[in-house]
Order: C-alpha cells, then sequence, then structure tokens
C-alpha cells in the first residue's frame, strides 16, 4: 500500500492534473480487461473543498479508479494507509494551504491536511518552470515537508519545449541547489492536459496521435520512476 500526496501551496501547477493522470496509469497497469472499476485498487482521494478532481471525474465516462472527496472526512483520512482493496491512494490537496496547514485558521482542509501528511509515503510537488512559483514551492518544502520529516519529490510540470531550455535549466538548478530531491521526469506542456477535464478524458484515454502519446509518455515515465525509486 502506498500513499502518494501532490501538494504545492501554489494553485496552477498541475497537483490535480498529476493526480488523475498518476491514478489513471496506475489503474490501468493494475487492472485487467473486463475487471469491474469498482473494485479497482486504486483510490484518487480529493481534500481540495473546491473539488476540481472530482468535478474532473464526474465527466469521465468509465472512471479507471475510485475517487473520495474526503476534505471533510476525517474518518476515510485516517484510515488512508490500511483501506481494504486498495494498493494505492493517490491525494490531490487546495492551493492555498497556509504554512501551518494543522492551525485553525486554515479550517477543516488544513486538519484534513495534516491527516494526509501522516499517512503519506511520499508529496510530489510540481513545480513550474517560471521563477513566481518557486517562493511557494520553497515555503512549501521548508515550512510544511521537512520540518515534519516528510520524504518528498520535487516535478517538474508544464514545460513547454518551443520554449527553449533556459527556463527549464534554471528550474533544474534552483531545486538542485536548495537540495531537494528532483525527478528526472519533466512533464510537458501539451493543450490535451488542459482540454481533458473538461472533456472528461484521462491520459489513458488520450488519441494516439504524437501529441496524445507523448503526453502519456511522460505521465506513466513519471509513474514508472516514482515506483522503482521505491520508498
Ligand atoms: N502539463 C500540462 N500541459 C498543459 N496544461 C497543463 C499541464 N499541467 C496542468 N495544466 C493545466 O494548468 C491548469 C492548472 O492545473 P491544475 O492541475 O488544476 O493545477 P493545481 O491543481 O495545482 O491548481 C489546468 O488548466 C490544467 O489543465
Ligand atoms: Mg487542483
Amino acid at each position: 500500500m502506498a500513499v502518494h500526496v501532490l501538494m504545492n501551496q501554489k494553485g496552477g501547477v498541475g497537483k490535480s492534473t498529476l493526480a488523475m493522470n498518476l491514478a489513471a496509469v496506475k489503474a490501468d497497469v493494475l487492472t485487467a480487461p473486463g475487471d469491474s472499476e469498482s473494485d479497482s485498487p486504486v483510490l484518487a482521494v480529493s481534500i481540495d473543498p473546491q473539488g476540481s478532481a472530482l468535478w474532473w471525474a464526474e465527466r469521465v465516462r468509465e472512471l479507471p479508479f475510485r475517487i473520495a472527496q474526503s476534505h471533510d472526512n476525517p474518518e476515510l483520512l485516517r484510515s488512508l494507509g490500511s483501506l481494504p482493496g486498495i494498493k494505492h491512494v493517490i491525494v490531490d490537496t487546495p492551493g492555498w494551504i497556509g504554512d501551518t496547514p494543522g492551525s485553525s485558521d486554515n479550517g477543516p482542509a488544513g486538519s484534513a491536511l495534516e491527516e494526509v501528511m501522516a499517512a503519506a509515503d511520499l508529496v510530489i510537488v510540481p513545480i513550474v518552470p517560471e521563477p513566481l512559483s518557486f517562493d511557494p514551492t520553497a515555503r512549501t518544502i521548508r515550512k510544511v515537508l521537512e520540518p515534519r520529516g516528510i520524504r518528498f519529490k520535487v516535478v517538474i510540470n508544464n514545460w513547454d519545449a518551443r520554449d527553449g531550455k533556459v527556463d527549464l535549466q534554471q528550474t533544474q538548478e534552483f531545486v538542485k541547489a536548495q537540495g531537494w530531491p528532483l525527478a528526472n521526469t519533466v512533464i510537458r506542456h501539451y493543450k490535451v492536459h488542459a482540454r481533458a477535464a473538461a472533456e472528461g478524458l484521462l491520459v489513458t484515454e488520450y488519441a494516439a496521435n504524437r501529441v496524445g502519446l507523448q503526453a502519456r509518455e511522460d505521465i506513466q515515465r513519471l509513474c514508472l520512476e516514482l515506483e522503482v525509486g521505491g520508498k
């Protein structure tokens, strides 16, 4: 059983995109054709009260994993690491969580986040290759993750190859200079990702054209890297 949590105080860095698509790839690998979706060993949990993951999931015709909207369900969150029939849990979290998530200022979402962090085997911290995302990412890691001793990995998302490598390299250097673990996999920017939620599509269902396959390859590669990296 593994609990992976997407987290960054900055909104718009790809937490929900990666949560839903990593869940889709895991479910794809762990399910045989004909298996019932309600028996899926993969559970996506959203503790974002705005629930964009749920909004997306509701649009998917045959969701290949289970989903729970749980910002106000502490019981489920407390048992995340030991749910019967579940092998992988992937948790999507809200953008602005503050520097002290458990404090009462953050309301139920803050205490939900504390429960989730207590259960996390790994926190995946998406960052986009723009200097504006560096500070909130640093705060998330220094004020929230490092003080709790939580294992984490930074993943660069939304890199547009047409912009050249300068922003990418600057982001890689920034992450490495902080001494943070950085995934080798870079998730490239593709419009299909941006349209997927509204269209009710998961990365495993993208059209098998060049862009669709490259977009899928990135998520599959990230999934593999995170699993191979082990605990
Ligand atoms: N790799 C990507 N390529 C293109 N669009 C992306 C990519 N990652 C995220 N997006 C888009 O950027 C926006 C923010 O992503 P989202 O996953 O909602 O971020 P968060 O959950 O961190 O707020 C969404 O519209 C999403 O579709
Ligand atoms: Mg989100």
